[in-house]
């Protein structure tokens, strides 16, 4: 199929020229595009991602009258990956809401932060301070951004690398979130377990629902017991699935 755009005007002539070099094809008639803003029209899917009575995402440009006792994190929809809209960061932020409403966490690592939106709700949840990394250095500036904006730059720690990058003196965290697919998180499975406070949790999330098996054996090879997990399916029919697990 060819589609035409062209301006209301000359509509007509390009159906006919398109008539005549057609060579039997069908060629429909013109129909009108509404006129509308079309920068802006991607911000139209973004609505505010309300994730529990404590907790909701949004964008800057989306409104949310809070409830009270909830937090919001906003979130600038750019390169790095996390604006909440996607079930595997929803998820994970469902199990560190849960958590964190009952447990104090001293300090949180998240590994694979792309926009910065688990470790900035993690600090509004309560968390004293937490750190964040990302292989990708432009997901560690936009987490840099979006905690300023948020207000908590100052109890956040962000740097560009992988968490071999972490010294020993970076010590244990009682709360460390890794949203990245199993083959990212299979080779750092081990020496993100080491950070996991023996009181701590972990949350993992970008699992997919058929890996829950081989996820659960793989965390209790590092003596982690599953407590919690949340699954959701997709509109493309797949399922994400995120566990909490403790030593
Ligand atoms: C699915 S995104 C998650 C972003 C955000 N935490 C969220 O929950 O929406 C995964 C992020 O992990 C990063 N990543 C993948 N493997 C990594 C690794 N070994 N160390 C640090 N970051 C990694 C990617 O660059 C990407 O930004």
């Amino acid at each position: 199929m060819l589609l035409v755009y062209a301006p209301a005007a000359r509509a007509e002539a390009v159906r006919a020229a398109a008539l005549a070099v057609a060579g039997g094809a069908t060629v429909a008639a013109a129909e009108p595009v509404v006129a509308r803003n079309w920068p802006e029209t991607w911000k139209e899917g973004l609505a505010p991602i309300v994730i529990s009575s404590r907790l909701v995402v949004r964008p800057p440009f989306a409104a949310h009258a809070l409830a009270n006792g909830q937090r919001e994190v906003v979130i600038e929809p750019r390169q790095a990956f996390g604006t909440g809209a996607h079930g595997s960061t929803a998820l994970a932020l469902a199990l560190l809401d849960a958590h964190l409403a009952t447990a104090r966490a001293a300090r949180v690592l998240d590994v694979g932060s792309g926009s910065g939106v688990l470790a900035i709700a993690a600090l509004q949840l309560g968390a004293a301070r937490a750190t964040a990394c990302d292989l990708d250095p432009i997901a560690a500036r936009e987490t840099r951004e979006n905690a300023a904006r948020n207000g908590v730059a100052a109890r956040l720690a962000v740097f560009a690398g992988s968490l071999d990058a972490l010294g020993p003196h970076a010590g244990r965290f009682e709360v460390v979130v890794a949203n990245v697919i199993t083959s990212e998180l299979w080779p750092m499975l081990g020496e993100l377990v080491q950070r996991v406070a023996p009181n701590g949790v972990a949350v993992f999330s970008g699992l997919l629902g058929a890996e829950r098996e081989a996820v659960g054996a793989a965390l209790a090879r590092h003596a982690l017991r599953v407590v919690d997990e949340r699954r959701e399916r997709d509109a493309r029919g797949d399922e994400w699935l995120a566990l909490i697990a403790t030593r």
